[in-house]
């Protein structure tokens, strides 16, 4: 609900469990007065404490009041260059070279239903929603800021983006413009950021804030698996079920920055938005820039709600039609099983063994196209290679289909090889200035996807293939960061758009491809999580979680990526043991207990199983399929914390709460080990429940005195309770 008192322009913004307010003062500022837990509302700029700082200084127009200072007071989205000298949200240069931003508020306006973005992702709903537009202008520079808010109320969700346009009479050049700026009046707050690197996504870091900015970024050109655009700011205390928090995200798979500056009065700003580096746009009279949406969530009951409305809210208004609840297939890929070296009747032989365990779609990865016999050459050449795949998708898609099981295949449309008949024809469609040599990554080049030309070719020749034969499935992977960014395509002056429409491009494809298939299941990837981010979830309701397939790790990359993202989205996959990452030797059991909490699915030559295994994955797949929907739509609940604990277990809970769940991991086992409970979560405590079919446990007894575990006598042994109310 949006409450708007216009007499004294205060905006209030209620969600089911939240408030956010905000108000334009007298000077016309624009004033974040409150974010929390919901209250009833009324002008609450009583809550801003003034009082003269020394070197805070003060707009012109307060004339002796010291008190007034934009260096002190909480923005809504703060100025540049004119007395705040905290992190700037915007920063914009006209023909005079200045380099300062000073925002009043002229108006708002309110929209029926939910703002969308051209070409960005975005946050969707119906009727429900409403939109929220502030117009903020620097008369000065000419240039109008209209601040957009979306608020869902059943999932505690605003979303938040920035659209600037230039209304002057010359060019502007955009330098900066993040999406949310965030002020809070209080500094003592815990930064929670979620990092790692390829093979080990998503590892939560949590710390207090000292004084300065405290920043995570990615200038790889995608969101990267080394941090999350995704962070938390919370209470000192703040855990999974107590305690003030606060989730941002950005709808964004390029360069980011999320910032938090803990500043000289107690006070602290968030930014989070495109990375300003290497980032500048040209705006002639009349032109705009959007910036990408950020989504919040409040909860001021630790991180499991907040989790638990980020899921809901992707599940439901970010995830498009018809994945957001068809059920999508369990799935075999024959990468990590063959790589580069297969043959149509290799796949054939997987396949073959997979239809039967009830697997329902065959995934071929890399290798079946150009001269794609290693990673050295053939990216570009989207036709198949006729010596491994002889007659082409035409032959083999249909002895896959003989065999009971849909096809899908892998692309990486973002890339060329240098050894390719595309690159050949044309060696300016890779990213890249010409008077350099152009530095590999995986020996590829990455095209230049800002281009029209360039995406073109590429879709069509996707196209192609797609229309060649049935297919229901795309994996679309990118396996290297973005270097040499500099586009044949763009003047001197402009060079510093090409990150950010390298994304746009990337965006482009991907929804002429929802558009002309609406049914195919696209799954992201970037050598795994690296480009794990609600904007690619807007377009590819599933990512492939990581690399890095060895059940134990996945326990805190599958921990770390849930603080935001929902199961659903999570690509998983049994694979072989000893572990190609690891070397680690875990039962089949406790792999499938692992990749089911994904989207499920097996990576390996199942021929090589022995026959006891093969019924593990027949009870896996039919055990998965069976709770498919507790499974992936269920509430999710961390009940452990993996960084901590060397046991691993997590919740899924129907909506009702009759049926529940529990999955669980141990360490490596010690003599002596002590006696343990694991207390359950998001029961319903007025009733009972049967578990693994037996017995009648209280839900109250079972939440707060636990349920009393066995004795695990191997390492890594897991466990699964299936909850049902009686
Ligand atoms: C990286 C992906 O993450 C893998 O699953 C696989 O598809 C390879 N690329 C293929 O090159």
């Amino acid at each position: 609900m949006i409450v708007i008192d216009q007499e004294n322009n205060v905006f209030t913004l209620h969600t089911q469990n939240t408030t956010y307010q905000m108000k334009a003062d007298q000077h016309r500022v624009l004033l974040h007065t409150y974010y929390g837990a919901r209250i009833g509302g009324g002008d609450l700029s009583y809550l801003i404490r003034r009082a003269d700082r020394g070197f805070s200084p003060n707009p012109n127009e307060v004339g002796d009041n010291r008190d007034y200072s934009l260096d002190t007071l909480p923005q809504e989205y703060s100025t540049c260059g004119v007395g705040d000298f905290r992190l700037s949200s915007i920063e914009f240069e006209p023909e005079d070279g200045s380099r300062l931003a000073d925002l009043r508020y002229v108006g708002y306006e309110l929209r029926p239903g939910k703002y969308a973005l051209e070409g960005l992702p975005a946050f969707f709903g119906g009727t429900e929603w409403e939109t929220l537009v502030v117009f903020l202008e620097d008369s000065a520079a000419g240039m109008s800021v209209e601040l957009f808010y979306g608020v869902l109320e059943d999932c505690d969700l605003i979303t938040r983006a920035v659209r600037v346009v230039n209304k002057g009479d010359g060019t502007v050049r955009l330098r900066r413009c993040a999406s949310l700026c965030l002020d809070f009046q209080r500094d003592d707050l815990d930064f929670i950021t979620f990092d790692g690197c390829h093979t080990l996504e998503r590892n939560r870091n949590r710390s207090p804030l000292r004084p300065g900015v405290q920043s995570i970024e990615s200038v790889r050109g995608t969101s990267s698996h080394h941090h999350n655009p995704f962070v938390i700011l919370c209470d000192h205390q703040a855990n999974e079920d107590y305690g003030l928090c606060y989730g941002a995200m950005l709808v964004y798979s390029g360069n980011f920055q999320a910032a938090a500056e803990r500043t000289q009065l107690e006070n602290n700003r968030l930014l989070i938005g495109v990375n300003p580096y290497h980032f500048c746009f040209d705006l002639a009279p009349g032109e705009s820039f959007t910036a990408p949406e950020a989504a919040l969530v409040c909860s001021p009951a630790g991180f499991g709600p907040m989790s638990r409305q980020y899921h809901r809210a992707i599940r439901n208004h970010l995830i498009r039609d018809p994945y957001q609840g068809r059920r999508r297939p369990v799935l075999i890929n024959n990468w990590e099983a063959t790589e580069f070296s297969f043959d149509a009747s290799k796949l054939v032989d997987i396949a073959a063994s997979a239809a039967p365990l009830g697997i329902e779609l065959f995934v071929m990865d890399d290798g079946w196209f150009g001269a794609r016999d290693t990673d050295r050459s053939g990216l570009g050449d989207w036709t198949v290679n006729q010596k491994k795949i002889p007659g082409g998708l035409e032959s083999l898609v249909p002895k896959i289909k003989e065999l009971g099981m849909s096809f899908g295949l892998w692309i990486e449309p973002e890339m060329v090889s240098e050894n390719s008949d595309l690159f050949r024809a044309h060696p300016d469609w890779a990213l890249g200035e010409p008077h350099r040599p152009q530095t590999r990554g995986r020996c590829q080049l990455v095209l230049d996807f800002s281009r029209k030309e360039v995406r073109d070719h590429i879709y069509t020749a996707i196209k192609t293939i797609l229309d060649s034969a049935d297919i229901t499935y795309v994996k679309w992977d990118m396996n290297r960061s973005l270097s040499d960014v500099w586009s044949a395509a763009l003047p001197a002056h402009r060079q510093g758009e090409v990150f950010h429409r390298y994304v746009l491009g990337v965006y482009d494809v991907l929804e002429r491809l929802h558009q002309d298939y609406p049914d195919l299941l696209i799954e992201g990837c970037s050598g795994g999580g690296g480009r794990f981010d609600a904007g690619m979830l807007y377009y590819t309701p599933q990512i492939w979680c990581s690399d890095n397939t060895d059940a134990i790790d996945r326990l805190r990359i599958q921990y770390g990526t849930s603080f935001c993202y929902p199961v659903s989205s999570m690509g998983a996959h049994v694979s072989a043991v000893p572990n190609g990452q690891t070397g680690r030797r875990v039962s089949m059991e406790t792999r499938g207990v692992v990749a089911m909490s994904g989207t499920f699915g097996y990576e390996m030559d199942l021929n090589q199983c022995t026959q006891e295994e093969r019924e593990t994955i027949r009870r896996q797949t039919a055990f998965f399929k069976e709770h498919y929907d507790l499974i992936q739509q269920g509430d999710y609940y961390r009940l452990t914390d993996p960084f901590t604990d060397s046991l691993t277990a997590w919740a899924q809970v129907s909506a009702d709460r009759r049926e529940a769940l529990i999955s669980l991991v141990s360490g490596t086992v010690h003599a002596a080990a002590p006696f343990r409970a694991l207390r359950l979560k998001g029961l319903d405590s007025a009733r009972s429940y049967q578990i693994n079919g037996e017995g009648s446990f209280p839900g109250d007894v079972l939440m707060e005195a636990g349920y009393p575990l066995p004795l695990f006598w191997d390492d890594y042994s897991c466990m699964q309770l299936y909850l049902q109310a009686l």
